[in-house]
């Protein structure tokens, strides 16, 4: 299997480059969107320190559905539009929120949350997924978080 030790003293954006790395070799030649999905997102919790939850939200139809994640049970359906990951996927864009009562709309699911980043992932220019990552942290994310995992999500959209 793979293993990773982060260097909590690196820079991000070294951070993320390894990350972006890893998770492209972690998915090579595995066809099964599901256990990438489940793979990514442990490799996730395991490189970004300060995290309370961090995975996936896959778009099923005209919603957002549950994936495959590490952190407590979360909601299962999210509208387009709705909520921090609704409002990515609908926009196509990622959102850096440093505060999520502060969010109009927020869904609460880990009331431990307190900041988020969603990085929406796209296959040929289409939302396909989000990757959602919650902090227990105020204001725990930064430009160069919201990089980093945009680099990661290239990296790994053909493979789930
Ligand atoms: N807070 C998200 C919902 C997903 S959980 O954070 C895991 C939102 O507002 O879309």
């Amino acid at each position: 299997m793979y293993h990773f030790t982060p260097d909590p003293n690196q820079p991000k954006p070294e951070l993320y480059r390894e990350l972006a790395g890893s998770a492209a070799a972690l998915v090579a030649g595995e066809p099964d969107p599901v256990a990438n999905m489940a793979n990514l997102a442990a490799l996730i919790r395991q490189f970004v320190p300060r995290l309370n939850w961090a995975g996936f939200y896959r778009v099923v139809q005209d919603e957002l559905v549950l994936g495959p994640f590490q952190g407590a049970t979360a909601c299962i359906r999210i509208p387009f539009g709705q909520g921090v990951c609704g409002t990515a996927a609908a926009s196509g864009e990622t959102l850096l929120v440093p505060d999520v009562h502060a969010f109009p709309g927020h869904i609460a699911c880990d009331a431990a949350s307190a900041s988020e980043l969603v990085v929406p992932v796209k296959r040929g220019g289409v939302v396909i997924a989000v990757i959602d990552l919650d902090s227990p942290d105020l204001a725990r994310f930064d430009a160069e978080d919201a990089r980093g995992i945009e680099l990661l999500a290239a990296a790994i959209s053909s493979a789930i």
